[in-house]
């Protein structure tokens, strides 16, 4: 298409200032249409969500149409709208009146004498590669002069909506998913994402649940992992029984194996009762060994044998105790270089990495902040009696481009601190801490808002393709996508991206 027409800059210019301001995601989308209808003439705009897992198309906002009461969807391939759903392809009706496949489910139309003289237009709206809503307005055919380029503008306005609408289905994802889960949902694990990394994780727990098997967490910190020792005991046969934990990083070394194996009264100094280790509480439950990596060399042999003979001696006892405790043990630490450096026995690490769960740190499970970020809103604004029930746009934004070291922790206690200063509804920047707050020079200069965002986040998908593309080569990377190794380089440093990453992710296909 050719360049912009003022009009159309001038639209697409308050589009975007719509979609900035502090607002109801459903209030800045209903402003979009707004000014679709009255700085490009696109009367009757709505936009419809789709729901993945029926294939349906449903209603969410609308200008110009009175939706009070009404609960619309389309089938995949029902109406125009459900045809551009299934195909991802635009579709323009030059005339209302004499399309039969239009279904004016609103029935808005259903009066308007002029139906003849209506021309449709209909898009996709696609982020991430996938078609999550669909986009409409009627406009006076007499107004349009060139049907492509009403489209083309029309997907210009998709494009920029896309990631709030993007949003806004995942809420609704997110509403019916604790909806199915329920109180007592059964297989409820408490754990919220729907991330690649995560829903392999769930597999894994649920595969290793009914047994009895040893089970290796591993994770950066706060990633989850006593969250996930809770979620195999709760998921097990064992769950009537106890969970116990230890933190073997916090018993000093003389006391761990008392700590783990208890001992008899009179054992060593201070030890003036007999005291039950945690194996023997834990038996027919599951012993949960935190921090597993900081076990002194004579309790890493003790626990070695447990893992094999399912028996111990408690300190100064003559007595064997068997025990049927399930062991998950978690470290944040790679255990191979633990062995590695001669701190952790070989043969224990093999005993323990029988069956390793790994937990993706937070900065890789995509959207699954905005789902965890809602979950802990919802959580802290109960728990406070505060009347908190949204995140603004910008503090999406900024959550979706923070590196999290602190990973879920770090998350959790960021909405704490923000639902506990926020003073009305809803999160914005002012009530994050000031490292989720700082923007790279460059970026506070050219302040572009959502618009820049959306730059940004096509850009950066852009440069990761290539690189998975490339295994990590950002020469090839460049050439891959028209252009120079430094401006790859600087757009690399940038945008934060580790390319050593994609050297592996190539490999693992
Ligand atoms: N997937 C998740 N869904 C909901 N809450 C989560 C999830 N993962 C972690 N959390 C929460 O984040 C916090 C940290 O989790 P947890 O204590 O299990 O992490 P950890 O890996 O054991 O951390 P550390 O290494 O510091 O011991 C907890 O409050 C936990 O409830
Ligand atoms: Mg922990």
């Amino acid at each position: 298409m050719s360049s912009y027409t003022f009009e159309e800059l001038a639209a697409l210019h308050a589009v975007a200032r719509a979609l900035a301001q502090p607002w109801d995601l459903r209030d800045q989308l209903e402003r979009v249409l707004a000014e679709m209808s009255e700085r490009l003439g696109m009367q009757r705009g709505m936009i419809s969500l789709l729901d993945r897992d029926r294939g349906e198309a449903m209603l969410e906002v609308a200008h110009g149409v009175n939706l009070e009461g009404m609960d619309v969807s389309y089938r995949a391939g029902e109406g125009i709208t459900g045809k551009v759903a299934q195909t991802g392809r635009p579709i323009a009706v030059p005339s209302l009146g004499q399309e039969a496949s239009f279904l004016d489910r609103t029935g808005a139309r259903r009066h308007l004498k002029n139906r003849d003289e209506l021309a449709f237009l209909c898009v996709p709206i696609v982020y991430d590669s996938r078609v999550v809503g669909i986009l409409s307005a009627d406009k006076l055919a007499s107004d349009v002069a060139d049907m492509d380029r009403e489209l083309a503008v029309l997907s210009s306005v998709a494009e920029l909506i896309a990631k709030a609408v993007q949003v806004l289905a995942l809420e609704d994802e997110n509403r019916r998913l604790r909806r199915m889960v329920g109180p007592s949902g059964g297989t409820d694990l408490d754990l919220i994402g729907q991330s690649k990394g995560m829903q392999e994780v769930y597999a894994l727990i649920r595969h290793v649940a009914d047994s009895a098997t040893t089970v290796l967490v591993i994770g950066e910190t706060g990633t989850g992992k006593e969250l996930i020792a809770k979620a195999i005991h709760a998921n097990s046969p064992r769950s009537k029984g106890p969970l116990v934990r230890v933190n073997c990083a916090a018993i000093p070394d003389t006391l761990i194996e008392s700590e783990l194996f208890g001992h008899e009264k009179g054992a060593f100094t201070g030890a003036f009762r007999q005291h039950r280790g945690r194996f023997e509480e834990a038996h027919n439950g599951t012993i949960f060994l935190d921090e597993v990596a900081e076990l002194s060399p004579s309790a890493q042999a003790k626990l070695l044998r447990v893992l094999q003979e399912k028996q111990f001696q408690p300190l100064g006892s003559p007595r064997q105790v068997t025990t049927n405790a399930r062991v998950i043990a978690a470290t944040n630490r790679r255990l191979e270089d633990c062995v590695a450096a001669g701190q952790f026995r070989t043969d224990l690490y093999y005993r323990l990495s029988v069956f390793p769960i790994v937990l993706p740190p937070l900065r890789e499970r995509g959207n699954d902040i905005i789902l965890l970020a809602d979950h802990f809103v919802l959580t802290y604004s109960n728990r406070l009696k505060k009347p908190v029930k949204r995140i603004t746009n910008a503090v999406i934004e900024a959550f979706l481009s923070y590196p999290w070291p602190g990973n879920v922790r770090e998350l959790e206690n960021c909405v704490e601190r923000a639902v506990l200063l926020a003073k009305g509804q809803s999160i914005e920047m002012m009530h994050l801490p000031p490292s989720l707050q700082i923007k790279s020079p460059d970026e506070q200069n050219r302040n572009t808002g959502m618009l820049g965002a959306v730059i940004g986040a096509q850009e950066r998908s852009m440069i990761i393709e290539a690189l998975k593309e490339s295994g990590g080569n950002q020469s090839q990377a460049a050439r891959l996508l028209g252009t120079t190794k430094r401006i790859v380089q600087y757009k690399i440093r940038k945008l934060g991206i580790d390319p050593a990453k994609f050297k592996k992710a190539k490999r693992t296909g």
